[in-house]
């Protein structure tokens, strides 16, 4: 909940316009089922720094990640964590591809899914009203063919 509500976690994903109060946020828990998994990203003393989840739909899944401590950023972790969830995604659960939305102005997270070989696919004009202005969404995606584990 926390971290949902941060406002520079909110500016950077997509949230619904107003803040998260407890029973919606339950709500949203509630939600997680065969068709979304909910995984938190763990250091190795168990302390938890963030989460991803996978919307599941006819082969297809849809990532989503914070790293939501902030003291914890630009360690590896994100990318770590992407990769771990794009092997389960492909080899484990056998998806065909793996998707994902992010604002054409976070560069840093664009960069880590382009390192892990996600393409750009697509942007969405203006499509979300944020801080005073509307912005474009990059589609990215990567299919089962194009992942290879090192
Ligand atoms: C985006 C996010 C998941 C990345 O995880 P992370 O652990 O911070 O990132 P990593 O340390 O794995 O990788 C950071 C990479 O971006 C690069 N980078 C850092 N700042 C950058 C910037 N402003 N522009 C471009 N690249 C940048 C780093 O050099 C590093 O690349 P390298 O490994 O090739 O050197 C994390 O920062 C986060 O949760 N941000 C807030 C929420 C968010 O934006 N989620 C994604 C929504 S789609």
């Amino acid at each position: 909940m926390e971290w949902m509500n941060d406002p520079e976690i909110r500016h950077l994903t997509l949230r619904e316009e107003l803040p998260l109060n407890r029973s919606k946020g339950e709500e949203f828990f509630e939600k997680i089922n065969k068709d979304m998994i909910f995984f938190g990203i763990c250091l190795n003393d168990g302390k938890s720094i963030g989460a991803l989840n996978l919307m599941l739909q006819l082969k297809n899944a849809t990532l989503g990640i914070t790293i939501g401590d902030k003291a914890q950023r630009n360690k590896g972790y994100g990318t770590e964590a992407t990769k771990i969830a794009l092997d389960y995604c492909f080899n484990t659960l056998n998806l065909h591809r793996v998707g994902l939305w992010v604002f054409e102005f976070n560069e840093k997270a664009i960069h880590c899914y382009e390192k892990l070989g996600f393409k750009k696919e697509g942007i969405s004009r203006e499509a979300v009203y944020k801080n005073g202005g509307y912005c474009n969404i990059v589609n990215m995606g990567i299919l089962k063919d194009e992942w290879h584990r090192d």
